[in-house]
């Protein structure tokens, strides 16, 4: 047994049923603490941060988190072994309870910089990036993939990358169920197009009983989430948790075995006390009330809800006092 497989013996598994994707623009801290909010027990991701943002840029801006955000997880683009290590060690300082490392973008700008999904075939380098992680602390080290990319999509290759990275020291991996094309479609049409492959998901997990696997893509209900946990470790939700977070709150009973006292109002009149304390920080209101536009998604009044805080959010004078005008109304609806 190596020196870092006895270091990541001794520490606490994080709890990886339930975890919400990291996404650029979506996740950020101010999402996460109110997503946290509605639910004490999902795993948390943030956006993807670049290890140059945070070697070169305002570490601080991009870093910082609640304490209350825990378990969250950094997750990472980059390419460079020494990089990723080197910003694995800050995420270690910050108190990240997890780096993830990101291998399934296809966005142009990311593959012009040689990471993201474009690893997938270059499954040495994302190899040599786990292992430098891996010595530089005692944090769990994880990979984020796709199925396969362009034409490398056989299962053949797939297994190949896994054990390639899984040999320096990785055994925790999430898949997005769906191959990418680097070429030819955008970011949001490789989320859509390229068909949702499960099955090669939990064949792996049953190929590797020994590793954690969580499967992503297109899950938006909690009895999806009870059928994946059936075949892989951990089921990841991405755009569902952001367009309707309230799904959280179901999660939270069904999956954790939580209490369904909390009610949407008590989750925001918590977040708006978040907002006014940030605001005197100087973050703008809509920055932080953007988030909270699927509240009601599925209720009656939600698209009043919207449309006050969307018209209104972004203007000068608006604050917490927004918010509760727009419960008014949902509420006068009901
Ligand atoms: C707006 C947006 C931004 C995203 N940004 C990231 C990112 O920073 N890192 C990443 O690994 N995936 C990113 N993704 C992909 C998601 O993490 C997830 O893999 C994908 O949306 C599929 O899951 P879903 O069907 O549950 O949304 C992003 C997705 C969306 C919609």
């Amino acid at each position: 047994m190596s020196v870092n497989s006895l270091k990541l013996d001794k520490l606490p598994a994080l709890d990886r049923r339930v975890s919400i994707a990291p996404m650029m623009d979506r996740t950020d801290r101010h999402d996460r603490y109110f997503l946290r909010l509605i639910s004490p027990s999902v795993l948390l991701y943030t956006e993807m941060i670049t290890t140059g943002a945070i070697l070169r840029g305002d570490r601080e801006r991009f870093l910082k988190f609640d304490a209350s955000e825990h378990p969250v997880a950094l997750q990472l683009g980059g390419a460079d072994a020494g990089d990723l290590a080197q910003c694995a060690e800050i995420a270690a300082e910050y108190g990240y309870d997890e780096v993830n490392l990101n291998v399934g973008c296809p966005s142009d700008r990311v593959q012009n910089a040689r990471f993201g999904a474009c690893l997938m075939k270059e499954p040495e380098v994302v190899a040599a990036g786990v292992k430098a992680m891996r010595q530089a602390v005692d944090l769990p080290v994880t990979v984020k993939s796709r199925i396969g990319v362009d034409d490398q999509d056989s299962w053949d290759d797939f297994v190949r990358f896994i054990e390639t990275v899984a040999a320096k020291g990785c055994d925790t991996f999430i898949i997005h169920a769906r191959k990418a094309w680097l070429h030819g479609l955008s970011p949001k049409e490789n989320r859509e197009i390229p068909p949702l492959s499960y099955d090669k998901v939990y064949r792996l997990k049953q190929r590797y009983p020994e590793f954690s696997i969580t499967i992503n893509g297109g899950v938006t209900a909690c009895n999806e989430v009870s059928q994946h946990l059936a075949h892989v470790d951990g089921v990841m939700i991405g755009r569902a948790a952001y367009e309707n977070p309230w799904l959280l709150a179901d999660i939270e009973v069904s999956v954790f075995g939580g209490d369904r006292r909390t009610t949407r109002e008590t989750v925001l009149d918590r977040y708006i006390g978040y907002i006014d304390r940030e605001m005197t920080a100087g973050v703008p209101f809509y920055a932080m009330a953007r988030h909270v536009l699927g509240l009601y998604q599925g209720v009656r009044g939600a698209r009043a809800w919207r449309r006050h805080i969307s018209e209104n959010g972004p203007r000068p004078g608006a604050g917490g006092e927004t918010l509760r005008q727009a419960v008014a109304k949902v509420l006068q609806l009901a």
